[in-house]
């Protein structure tokens, strides 16, 4: 399906209904060019799931772990495929032991780049920019239980 994001408080709402329905172990592909609104999602994400610390952008340290104070997901790991050809560098820092760990979300960024060691479930969210400037088209797979 197809979602129109009008502005930034529309993404925090797709974001927040996206983490409350999900049940840990999901791991989600964020695909866009640059400045498309990765980074910004997993912003509300980590809100929406209670992350205290600040999240900033893990282009350079490729993976960036949170502790959360959900009662379902206990761990927010963020991931920037950006820098990477391949996915050796990410089986290189570990991120194999959190695919798939049933109180555990994983959010990868530029997933696109990184496809041989995505799990066979992965989510992958799309985003292309809108005709305003504020405006973005997220296509994803339908959540029938969601009403968004
Ligand atoms: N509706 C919207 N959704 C997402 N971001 C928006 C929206 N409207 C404006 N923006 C702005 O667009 C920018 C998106 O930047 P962001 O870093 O999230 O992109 P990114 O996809 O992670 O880019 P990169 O590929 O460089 O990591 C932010 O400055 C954000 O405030
Ligand atoms: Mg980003």
């Amino acid at each position: 399906m197809k979602q129109v994001i009008n502005n930034l408080e529309e993404l925090n709402k797709l974001a927040q209904k996206l983490a409350h329905s999900f049940k840990g172990g999901e791991v989600i592909g964020l695909v866009g060019e640059l400045g498309a609104g990765k980074t910004t999602f997993v912003q509300f994400l980590a809100s929406a799931l209670g992350v205290k610390e600040k999240v900033l952008s893990p282009t350079f340290v490729l993976m960036k772990v949170y502790a959360t104070t959900n009662i379902r997901i206990k761990t927010l790991v963020h991931v920037d495929a950006y820098r990477l050809n391949n996915s050796e560098e990410l089986k290189n820092i570990g991120l194999a032991e959190y695919l798939g760990r049933p109180d555990t979300l994983v959010a990868i960024e530029w997933a696109d780049k990184v496809k041989d060691i995505l799990p066979a479930g992965v989510l992958v969210l799309n985003f292309k920019e809108g005709s305003e400037e504020n405006e973005r088209i997220i296509e994803m797979p339908a959540f029938s239980h969601l009403k968004i």
